[in-house]
Parts: structure tokens; sequence; C-alpha cells
């Protein structure tokens, strides 16, 4: 069994800099036959505080780009590029320096927190090992860290829940728990992969009001992970949209939610449920997640785009996006030839305009 919290050293970050910034991360997986290419170089930057949702359908490799941010990924992985948490350095670093450094750089968490936990151990004894690995505290201070860490889950008597195996707490609770074993590491940053899928409507509306008050309140940096862009609008600062290993589309929640620019974006928030309606409200995009062994060549959604043209064959820039009614700042972009908004006098412009924003 898998332990609950995976965390990855690393010191405090200094005002202003990036929690995390993930520079041309290409991942793949060689086999026999076929290389799967399950991320395609991919930009992406978390300042402090900051929550940034990744979304994309199943297979666009949201998943593996969460597991390269802590060296998470199986051996069979080739890993290019640059992940920088909190200015450290992971590809390319040594399991043994990570471990040794270990305390609470980065904390992961995932959809099912059932798998997370031993069903045989005690919250509290699990607890109790998770916080001994990652913070040289005494006896009374580990189960004091572990009681403040359920308070500000909003567990209520942490007490009482420390002593509880986890068949005998719900599942939102349980997410709680693990939120909380996290937490009592003290990451920078927390990465959460679909972490709320599992749990029903009303559960998953209370983490995530519970994830903005502890990003707000602990500075902490969060990539959100999720299928859902209503979860997204509710939760997050920003949001990068992913398909076939890619990123098409990166802006503030406000800018891109009034002006999706990227068909595959527009067609993803037609697919938002509607409350109420269940499953039966879900749009699906016409076509299937591509073969990531085979990718198409150019804009890689171009076999399931309704604007698709010959040009499209060709691979797509990043595009600022710029409307009247959204930020000029140039913070929105997406990847395709036929986006409508302001195009940036040369690659130059948009590369400095994305630096600024990054610095
Ligand atoms: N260990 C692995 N070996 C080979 N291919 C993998 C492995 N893990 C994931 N993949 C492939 O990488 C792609 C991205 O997967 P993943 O990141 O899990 O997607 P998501 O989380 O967005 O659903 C998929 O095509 C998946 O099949
Ligand atoms: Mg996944």
């Amino acid at each position: 069994m898998s332990s609950p919290v995976t965390t990855k050293p690393f010191e405090t970050t200094g005002p202003g800099k990036q929690v995390l910034e993930i520079t041309d991360l290409k991942v793949s997986f060689p086999g026999l036959f076929k290389t799967v290419q399950a991320v395609r170089s991919i930009d992406l930057n978390i300042g402090v505080g900051e929550i940034h949702g990744l979304v994309g359908e199943s297979g666009s490799g949201k998943s593996i780009t969460a597991m390269s941010c802590l060296g998470l990924l199986p051996d069979s992985a080739v890993v290019e590029g640059s992940v920088k948490v909190t200015g450290h350095e992971i590809n390319g670093t040594p399991e043994k320096q990570l471990a040794r450094l270990r305390g609470g750089g980065a904390a992961m968490i995932f959809q099912n927190p059932m798998k997370a936990l031993n069903p045989f151990f005690s919250v509290g004894q699990q607890m109790f090992d998770v916080i001994r690995c990652h913070r040289d505290l005494s006896k009374n201070e580990i189960r004091a860290e572990a009681e403040k860490a359920l308070q500000a889950v909003q567990l209520p008597d942490p007490h009482l829940a420390l002593k509880k195996y986890p068949h005998q707490m719900s599942g939102g609770q349980l997410q709680r728990v693990v939120i909380a074993m996290a937490l009592a590491c003290r990451p920078r940053l927390l990465i959460a992969d679909e972490p709320t899928t599992a749990l029903d409507v009303t559960v998953q509306a209370q983490i995530i009001t519970l994830l903005r008050a502890l990003a707000r309140d602990h500075d902490l940096a969060i990539l959100f992970i999720t299928h859902d862009l209503g979860v997204v609008a509710s939760l997050c600062d920003r949001v990068s949209v992913m398909y076939a290993g890619e990123v098409v589309e990166s802006g503030s929640v406000g800018d891109l939610f009034a002006n999706p620019s990227h068909p595959y974006t527009r067609k993803l928030m037609s697919t938002v449920p509607k409350l109420g309606l269940g499953e039966q409200s879900l749009d699906f995009i016409p076509g299937q997640v591509p073969d990531m062994s085979s990718p198409p060549a150019g804009c890689a959604f171009n076999p399931r785009c309704d604007m698709a043209t010959d040009a499209c064959l060709q691979p797509a820039n990043k595009v600022l996006v710029v409307s009247k009614d959204t930020d000029v700042s140039g913070k929105h972009w997406a990847a395709c030839h036929h986006v409508t908004g302001k195009k940036p006098s040369s690659e130059t412009a948009l590369s400095e305009t994305l630096e600024e924003h990054n610095a």
C-alpha cells in the first residue's frame, strides 16, 4: 500500500518566487513496439498561494504531469525538461537525495482517500507516522500537530478522529484526514489529483471551500487537477487546459471563462454538468482522445475540431487572447490557428509578456 501522503523536500520559497516552475516538460513511456508520449512539452508556473487548475479529458496527461512534480513517475518513464518546486530541480535528482531532504516542499492528495489510507491502522497512527517521517518533533508535539492539522481541515473532535479507523469515517471525512496529513508536513505546494471526483456534490463543495481557505491562510500553492470546469470556476485563480499531452489554453479563470478561445476549451465547457440533471446533462465531445503513441500531426485536436483546416496540420503557436472585456496584460493565451484574439506582433513579444507574468 502506498503512503497516504508523499512529500518531497524543499526549503521555503523567497518572496515573489514561483512555487512550481515547469519548463518544456516531456514524459514518454517507451515500449517494445510503440512509445506513449504522455506529456509533450508543457510550461506551467504557480506562485505562492495561487490555485492553478489543470483540466482535460481522461488520458490527456494530467496525472503524469502531477507525478512529475514530485518525482513519482515509474522507472519506465523518460523525462525531459525541468520541474522546479520552490526552486529545487526534481528531474534527475536521485531518489535518495530527495528522501534526505524530505520535509514539506510538496504533498499530493488523490481521488480515493480510502486507497491512500491503511484500513488496519487508526487515523492517529497513520498521521503520527507521516509527521514523524517529515518533521523532527517529540511524541507530544506530533500528537499536537496532528490535532492542529485536523482542526485546520475542520474535522469535528480531532481527539476522537485520531482514534478512528478509516472504515469508521465517510469519504469526505477521509479526504479531510488526507489533506490534514499533507498539511502537517507544512508543504508549500499541494498537488490535488481529482480529490473531489469520488465525493458527492455537497461534500465536494465543502472540500473546495476548505482548499480555498487553506491556500489563503497558509499561502499554500495548489495544483488542482480535474476534468470538471465547474469545479475550476469555483476554486481556481488560473487554469490551464490540457489536451493530448499539451496545454492548449491558459489564463486567469475570469479571462478564460469570459473568452474561451481554443475550440477544445469551448467543447469542454459544453460538458459541464447542469446542477440537478446529473450525468444526463453531459454533452460529450465527439471522437476520442488520441492514441498517445501516435498523436495527430499539428494541433492534436484537429481530427475532432469543427473549425479544422489544412493549417491545423501544422503545430499552432501560443497566441495572446485579448478582448475588450478581459485582462489585456497578455496572461491569457491559446495555441490555435483560429484564435480570434489579437496576435502578438512577434513570438518574442509573446514570450516577453509571458515571462513578465511568470517573473
Ligand atoms: N505507466 C505508464 N506506462 C505507459 N503509459 C502510461 C503510463 N501511465 C500513463 N500512461 C499513459 O499516459 C497518458 C496520460 O495519462 P494520465 O496522465 O494518467 O492522464 P489523465 O490523468 O489526464 O487522465 C495516457 O495515454 C496513459 O495511458
Ligand atoms: Mg488522472
